[in-house]
């Protein structure tokens, strides 16, 4: 297999966790390179659920090599809960995974000043996951980070630390009015971390440099989506990463001319979590009843998600950005009982026809979508494992959303589950 970089399409949420899972089969290692436990991958195996939220999908399989990027923020509280997760579930964590020595880290101030910041936009605000993502991106870019490398060495720890401390409880106290935190719990909390987290620390671009000579395979598991990316998406709606293809390059340290396909992963329709423009967006009771047919209930947060119809203009600029080898469609078994079924092909925005993504998230947020309506199928879908055998009217959908954007679809998802797939 070509070493492949996944990416969610839109705003996340496409089911990445369950298609790196199926891909897993095929390669030998897997790496996050952007993004925290802002992600939730959710993959079914039998009658078993596994949501993970930092370490890669691929953990599942036995003997695949399993890597955290230096582009992942990393909580390392919620990192030793997901491996002691893992392994109340009987899945060994230990040799497979290794984790970036220059990854960033998360501390409780960042949770804190995420949470506070939120509070204080009110209606403007971003509606994130309340994980400190934000801001210890923040910090990383305005180079006040503290890496993994920084748990090591107990000196230089305690005084970038310190330093951090004396900014953020300022702000804490004086803009914020919230309590400041202590220096020695923080401290000593991380020590423990640095003992359990040490034997994971592992140099990143050496290992896959090492795989990629060996000729083995690598799946780049992205986190988020297109529409969420801090330059590409429907800023500031967005997260504080690069979901797009490209980041896979600078959150792993492997370079482009190494990465041979990108596979982009879409719903057959929209979702969306948290606040930003939404064309396609359902309203009222369909809106409700949709969401229960689709189970679109956050992974990380259990917020309901906002569901819509597809949107071909926000996936044309997706197609544009991460140019797309294949796409994969995930729960077309969502729109079985349809009747009818739109695609958004392009908006209207003041009496004007909008073909192409509009840069400024002001006029997106105005835009009214124009659809094209195809009939439904009226017939499920779950069972079926052979593309040749879904309904006429399923295959015209999915064959229609290709034509538009000028890209094959090589996988369709029919079901949660491992063996509910459609590899065409
Ligand atoms: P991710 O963040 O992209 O990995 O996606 P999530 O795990 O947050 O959300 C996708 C949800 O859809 C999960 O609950 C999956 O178990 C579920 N899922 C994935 N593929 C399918 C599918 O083809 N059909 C149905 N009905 N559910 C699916
Ligand atoms: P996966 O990997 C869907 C959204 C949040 C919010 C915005 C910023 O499961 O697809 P953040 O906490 O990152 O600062 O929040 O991004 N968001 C996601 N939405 N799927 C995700 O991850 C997301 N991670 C963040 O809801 O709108
Ligand atoms: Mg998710």
């Amino acid at each position: 297999m070509p070493n492949i970089v996944i990416v969610g399409s839109l705003f996340g949420d496409e089911g990445k966790g369950k298609i790196v899972d199926l891909l897993t089969e095929k390669c030998d290692y897997v790496v996050r390179f952007q993004g925290g436990n802002n992600a939730g991958h959710t993959v079914e195996i039998g009658d078993e659920q596994f949501i993970l939220h930092l370490i890669p999908s691929g953990i599942l399989h036995n003997n695949k090599v399993c890597l955290i990027g230096n582009g992942v923020v990393v909580d390392p509280q919620a990192l030793l809960e997901e491996m002691q997760f893992l392994e109340s579930r009987g899945i060994f964590v230990d040799g497979n995974l290794k984790v970036s020595d220059i990854a960033h880290l998360i501390f409780p101030y960042h949770k804190k000043l995420d949470e506070l910041r939120e509070h204080k936009k009110g209606n403007k605000k971003i509606g994130t996951t309340k994980r400190g993502i934000g801001p210890a991106y923040a910090d990383k870019v305005s180079r006040m980070g503290i890496r993994m490398i920084d748990l090591l060495n107990e000196k230089s720890f305690s005084e970038k630390l310190r330093n951090n401390l004396e900014e953020k409880n300022d702000l804490l106290k004086n803009v914020y009015a919230g309590q400041p935190f202590s220096f020695q719990e923080i401290f000593d909390t991380y020590m423990e971390y640095a003992a359990k987290i040490k034997p994971y620390l592992a140099n990143v671009p050496m290992i896959l440099m090492d795989a990629i000579k060996k000729r083995k395979n690598i799946l780049f598991e992205g986190a988020q989506g297109t529409m969420l990316d801090v330059d590409f998406g429907t800023y500031p709606y967005v997260t504080s990463s690069n979901p797009t293809a490209g980041g896979a390059c600078i959150g792993t340290g492997v370079a482009p001319s190494k990465i041979d396909q990108v596979i982009g992963v879409t719903k057959a329709y929209s979702t969306r979590v948290g606040e930003g423009p939404f064309p396609t967006e359902f309203s009222g009771d369909f809106a409700g009843w949709f969401r229960e047919q689709g189970k679109e209930f956050g992974a990380t947060t259990g917020r309901p998600r906002r569901c819509g119809w597809f949107d071909a203009v926000l996936m044309k600029y997706s197609v544009l950005i991460n140019h797309f080898d294949y796409l994969v469609m995930t729960k077309l078994d969502v729109l079985d009982k349809l009747e009818t079924i739109k695609i958004c092909t392009a908006y209207m925005y003041k009496g004007e026809l909008l073909e192409l993504f509009p840069q400024d998230t002001d006029v997106l947020t105005n835009c009214t979508p124009v659809y094209e309506e195809l009939p439904g199928w009226m017939q499920s879908t779950n069972a079926i494992r052979d593309y040749k055998k879904l309904p006429a009217n399923a295959r015209a959908y999915i064959e229609r959303i290709s034509e538009l954007l000028g890209v094959p679809f090589n996988i369709v998802s029919i079901g949660a589950k491992r063996e509910e797939t459609i590899f065409i």
